[in-house]
């Protein structure tokens, strides 16, 4: 996982900027490549990484455990779903191959608005998407529902971020390898933090176009469960 999703990692972090000082939150953070990658970036800052599986953190932790050792570096488990960091912690959030498995699109997003610092960057990247003109992509789409994986187009990815209070967001696509990357900005006033209601009626979300409400809203709830851990990603792989 770690050597196959370093040309993604690479790719999606050139969009965004990472300075010597920031402190950087990577969510999903499996076997702890990025995070190596960013605490290379951010030389005299702090990279945390988080992660809910055990065998993730475990291998995240083997990774970076020099830079753990030096205090540059802390991996913690837990859900994105509930963050365990305070509020207007982190310069940049980091998510790779992981926002596909979430199980409540929509709240995460809203907690990683919550801990990323007024004017921090997030940065979600992922190598496959909906609509994407690759056999991956289509196949991914075609066994979504067995596999548990949540797909969302271009359009869709733009509207995630712009619904949870992101400004300057731009979804880039790699389209020959059908690569997706959305970056936001959370307000550097911090903004407001809108309130996701399926019906639409609070907060930021007003503004969605409908039918990209009533997809995101259905994203947001349609499935039960935690998604799962990494550990079964060759395995629906194998099943696409
Ligand atoms: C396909 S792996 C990607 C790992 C790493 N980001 C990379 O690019 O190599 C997906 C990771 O996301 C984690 N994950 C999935 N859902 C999660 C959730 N709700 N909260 C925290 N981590 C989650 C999994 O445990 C797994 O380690």
């Amino acid at each position: 996982m770690n050597a196959s999703h370093s040309r993604l990692t690479d790719w999606g972090l050139a969009h965004v900027s990472v300075e010597k000082h920031d402190t950087i939150l990577d969510v999903g953070c499996g076997g702890g490549r990025t995070i190596s990658k960013l605490a290379r970036a951010a030389s005299q800052g702090k990279v945390y990484g988080v992660d809910f599986s055990d065998e993730s953190v475990a291998a995240s932790k083997r990774t970076n455990a020099r830079a753990i050792g030096l205090g540059r570096v802390e991996i913690v488990h837990g859900s994105v779903s509930q963050l365990p960091f305070s509020d207007d912690m982190f310069d940049l959030v980091t998510a790779v191959e992981t926002h596909i498995w979430w199980p409540d699109l929509p709240g995460s997003m809203r907690g990683i608005f919550r801990v990323s610092k007024p004017g921090g960057q997030l940065a979600i990247i992922a190598k496959v998407y909906k609509g994407a003109n690759t056999m991956v992509s289509r196949l991914a789409e075609k066994a979504a529902e067995r596999t548990g994986m949540m797909l969302l187009s271009a359009e869709e990815h733009g509207q995630l971020l712009t619904s949870a209070g992101y400004v300057h967001v731009q979804v880039i696509e790699e389209h020959t390898k059908g690569w997706i990357c959305a970056i936001g900005k959370k307000p550097n006033g911090g903004g407001t933090m809108p309130r996701w209601s399926p019906d639409g009626r609070e907060g930021g979300v007003r503004a969605c176009v409908s039918r990209q409400r009533l997809a995101l809203a259905h994203l947001g709830s349609a499935r039960p469960g935690p998604a799962p851990p990494c550990e079964i990603w060759p395995a629906a792989q194998g099943r696409l």
